[in-house]
């Protein structure tokens, strides 16, 4: 593997991580009405959930002898949105979270560690967006 190229693509899914840690805390701010109480769960455990993934990350490319860079692009959420404007939000974001893990496996292919720990990443993620896409379900 191109060490070098898999640790800026490492860096580029930390990123994403952090991001989506913000964007899933600044939803749970704005859920309302009678089914607010399961998705605010659902959003602050979505959060917690990408900080763990950015502290693996960030522990791996330690590893790797990379630097780790600590940055999150601000979550440009529109001031109004509806729950499923939200849902499809998170949709999207689950998207971007398994494509990132997927060109992250393409480059690690003789690497066995870091195969399996970007296949886990994929189910994980695939694992979220079938959950919020069941909740946008009717
Ligand atoms: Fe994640
Ligand atoms: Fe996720």
């Amino acid at each position: 593997m191109d060490k070098a190229k898999v640790i800026a693509a490492m860096n580029d899914a930390l990123r994403l991580e952090l991001a989506s840690a913000l964007k899933y805390l600044d939803w749970s701010f704005r859920v309302f009405g009678p089914t607010r109480k399961p998705v605010v769960e659902h959003f602050l455990e979505e959060a917690t959930e990408s900080i763990d993934h950015a502290t693996m990350l960030g522990d791996k490319i330690v590893s790797l002898g990379g630097k780790p860079l600590v940055v999150a692009d601000n979550p440009k959420t529109p001031d109004r949105v509806t729950l499923d404007d939200m849902l499809k939000l998170a949709v999207a974001n689950e998207e971007a979270a398994i494509d990132a893990y997927t060109k992250l496996l393409g480059m690690v292919q003789d690497e066995t560690h870091l195969r399996v720990l970007f296949e886990n990443q994929i189910a994980a993620e695939r694992g979220h967006l079938e959950e919020v896409s069941k909740m946008l379900r009717r």
